[in-house]
């Protein structure tokens, strides 16, 4: 018999097929008769070894295996059968005159899938043939659906994979243009996603919403690539019409990422992160939960960031002196249950740190 990975040609047919396994040349006759006139094509071994070699060239859907044979018995043709992957799922009926408890469990064991007794009644025989064509064609199809379920996965999986990188590609692309133009505002993007990204695994925030609240952090201030860098430079304070520039930069980051769309439920966070909880910010003087929540937590974290870091027209503050300036603002600049997560994830960031520098 043929063994997975070894080279045989078979004969595969479209219409069922049954393989007779019986040594009394009378009974085989009958068999083949009745199964022909039920519409099988039926072919006939005489004995054990006569049915493994023809199953080299043929392969019969399903196989009608008498127990006792010349030669080896029909437990052993089903063994040797069950054991062949290439023949594992075609079933096979155990069929003899000794119809014995012992015998229907030894034929289970070997793995047979039923067990008629001769005399056989010819409408139940044929009825139990019909039906374990129909499992074997019902577990084909569920393996051809299992397997085409499986592949549809594996594609999706790979194309939402592209996708994340190009996805990737195009903000790493819009954060170097205007990077080009103040480097700063690339690292302050990076710190800024940082602490956005702790702050809001720490509120319960799901895949979907961190990846929107990321991609917002990184390109919040892209807006500023119209800012003239004469006033984004200046070392002095800035004249109410600077400022009126400055102000712009939020909307002009919305506009800038509309067309693409991927980014649209990151549109309204960027839009929104110079709002304050008092209704004082800009541009839309949104209050408190007007303001999406992304907003209220990356305003905290850019205002930390922008605090912590040296800027041309005055120096970084220490982190203690930020900490205090910002949950002095709770409730007026700042979303206060931000300001608390905030807090807590500063103070667990503090511990870590001296704990690491005590061990060092
Ligand atoms: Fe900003």
């Amino acid at each position: 018999m043929c063994q997975i990975g070894e080279s045989c040609e078979r004969t595969y047919h479209v219409s069922e097929r049954i393989l007779v396994v019986e040594d009394h040349a009378g009974t085989l006759s009958l068999l083949t008769t009745l199964l022909q006139k039920e519409g099988f094509d039926v072919i006939g071994a005489g004995n054990g070894e006569d049915a493994l070699r023809i199953l080299k060239n043929e392969f019969p859907d399903l196989i009608l295996l008498d127990i006792i044979l010349t030669g080896m018995d029909g437990f052993d043709v089903c063994r040797t059968l069950k054991t062949d992957p290439l023949y594992r799922n075609v079933p096979v009926i155990m069929c003899t005159s000794k119809d014995t408890m012992p015998d229907r469990l030894k034929g289970a064991e070997f793995g047979a899938d039923d067990y008629v007794a001769k005399p056989f009644n010819n409408r139940d025989l044929v009825k139990r043939i019909r039906l374990h064509l129909r499992l074997k064609s019902m577990e084909e199809q569920l393996m051809i659906t299992g397997h085409e379920l499986q592949t549809a996965r594996k594609t999706l999986h790979e194309q939402t994979r592209a996708m994340e990188r190009s996805q990737l590609e195009t903000i790493h692309s819009l954060l170097a243009a205007v990077s080009a133009k103040d480097h700063n505002i690339g690292e302050h993007a990076q710190n800024v996603a940082d602490l956005c990204n702790t702050m809001a695994g720490t509120m319960g925030f799901d895949k979907r919403s961190l990846l929107n609240l990321q991609y917002a952090s990184i390109l919040h201030d892209i807006g500023k690539i119209a800012v003239p860098t004469s006033v984004l430079a200046k070392e002095n304070r800035l004249e109410k019409e600077e400022l009126e520039i400055i102000r712009r930069h939020p909307g002009i980051s919305a506009e800038i990422i509309r067309p693409i769309s991927f980014l649209q439920k990151v549109i309204p966070i960027i839009r929104h992160h110079h709002e304050n909880v008092d209704g004082s910010g800009y541009p839309d003087g949104l209050k408190g939960e007007e303001i999406p929540l992304e907003s209220r937590i990356l305003a905290v974290a850019d205002a930390y960031d922008a605090m912590t870091s040296n800027r041309p027209y005055r120096e970084a503050i220490t982190r203690e002196r930020a900490l205090t300036l910002i949950s002095e603002r709770a409730g007026t600049q700042f979303d206060t249950d931000v300001v608390n997560v905030f807090v807590e994830v500063m103070s667990e960031s503090a511990t870590a740190e001296s704990l690491a520098s005590s061990m060092s």
